[in-house]
């Protein structure tokens, strides 16, 4: 079968991003191609490899890429002259990067607390601007209810994977608590200036660990799928079911933030 669309998901490592990855990109869920972004070549290329192979009749591509907005213009280029991706409109846009930083304040520098607002918020904003671009480039730029506008013209769906750190963060976590509230803030902006144009922005709060028990060749894979049964951690494909149904919500209910949590994990 076809993709029906594209998805873009920075941040392809082996937890998160990989079920993510496979649930968007399985035929009997999203059935989307996916293009897969991360720094670092040779894993991204393995992952993909091990993706593809536990996902039959799945598209997906590596684009290693970091958020940098030289590097994700050039990501964002090649995915679109990419031959299997090109003629496929972008469904799907997903922000999560892993990116922590943890040090007492009299330690951190100014380069470095800066450095770090650049690369995650920074790269949010570049990696958003590229992908809402791309939504109004591939599914038109009225906005809805526009006359001859068809209904529930949704062009698709930006989401950022942040955590309680965006809420309120520990001691020594200035620059991770700084960063995650402020791409928690851009989610905000944007979805108040783009839901009219149809384009959902949602920021997840994921609470606790996510793990990738389905993940191959994983050595702590049993141990995982136990914590994953007993709820003492989500499951990486259940956060992909999640961001799909996000997706696939229709313009009459839209979910901006989101709550994630396994049922063990305390409030
Ligand atoms: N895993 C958990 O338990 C958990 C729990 C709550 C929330 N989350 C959130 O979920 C997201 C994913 O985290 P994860 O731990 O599960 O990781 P993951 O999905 O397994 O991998 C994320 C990948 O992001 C890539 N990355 C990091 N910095 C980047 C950059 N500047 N540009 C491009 N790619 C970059 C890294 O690959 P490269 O090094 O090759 O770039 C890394 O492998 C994060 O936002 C995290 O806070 C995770």
């Amino acid at each position: 079968m076809a993709p029906k669309g594209l998805a873009i998901l920075i941040g392809a490592g082996p937890n998160t991003g990989a079920g993510i990855a496979r649930i968007l990109a399985s035929p009997s869920h999203g059935n989307l191609a996916v293009a897969l972004l991360a720094r670092r070549p040779e894993p991204l290329h393995q992952l993909t490899a091990s993706l593809r192979a536990s996902t039959p009749g799945s598209t997906i591509e590596a684009f290693p890429a970091d958020t940098t907005p030289a590097s994700l213009e050039r990501a964002f280029s090649a995915i679109a002259s990419h031959a299997a991706l090109a003629n496929l409109p972008l469904e799907l846009a997903i922000y999560s990067v892993k990116h922590s930083s943890k040090k007492p304040f009299l330690e951190e520098t100014h380069a470095d607390f800066t450095d770090s607002l650049t690369t995650y918020v920074g790269g949010a904003f570049a990696f958003a601007q590229l992908a809402v671009r791309r939504f109004l480039r591939d599914h038109g730029e009225q906005p809805l209810g526009a006359p001859g506008s068809p209904p529930n013209a949704k062009k698709g769906t930006l989401v950022f994977t942040g955590t309680l750190g965006a809420l309120r963060c520990s001691a020594q976590f200035a620059a991770y608590g700084a960063g995650r509230a402020g791409v928690r803030q851009l989610a905000q902006s944007l979805a108040r200036e783009l839901s009219p144009l149809g384009i959902h922005v949602v920021h997840t709060i994921a609470n606790g660990g996510i793990r990738d028990e389905m993940g191959e060749g994983r050595e702590d894979g049993e141990e995982e799928k136990k914590a994953v049964a007993e709820g003492k951690r989500m499951s990486a494909e259940s956060v992909g079911r999640a961001y799909l149904w996000l997706h696939e919500q229709g313009v009459d209910l839209w979910t901006h933030e989101l709550d994630l949590r396994p049922a063990q994990e305390k409030f």
